[in-house]
């Protein structure tokens, strides 16, 4: 049997992160500050100009969140909410699997 080809990421024994899950994660980590009208009291306006109110501009943006939520800890900012490596590693998942 052929040896099974090198991923950077290996998705293929975790089943696929469903779109209520992606939905929950942002909802509760990035919305607060990443949306048209920012319910957090520091923004007026989406920081960096990025928008994740939805699953459409989520992956939108897959490679800019991986960087910022998934390979690093960069976001969320000051992680308030306390997102877990668990949560980032879902996401990173819905990620690869949807981006564009
Ligand atoms: C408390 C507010 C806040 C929360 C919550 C937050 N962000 Fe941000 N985000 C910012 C700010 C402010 C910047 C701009 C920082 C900068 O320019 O260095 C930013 C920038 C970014 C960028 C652009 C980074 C780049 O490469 O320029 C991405 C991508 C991002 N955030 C993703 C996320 C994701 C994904 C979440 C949720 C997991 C999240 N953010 C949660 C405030 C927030």
């Amino acid at each position: 049997m052929a040896p099974a080809p090198a991923t950077t990421l290996d998705t293929a024994d975790h089943p696929e992160v469903s779109n209520e899950v992606a939905i929950a994660l942002i909802n509760t980590h990035c919305v607060a500050c990443h949306a048209s009208s920012p319910g957090h009291p520091a923004f007026q306006a989406p920081p960096a100009g990025i928008k994740l109110e939805n699953l459409s501009l989520l992956a939108m943006h897959a490679d800019k969140v991986r960087q910022a939520a998934v390979d690093s800890h960069y976001m969320p900012l000051g992680n308030l909410t306390g997102m877990t490596n668990e949560e980032r590693q879902l996401l990173g998942q819905w990620l690869q699997h949807n981006k564009p």
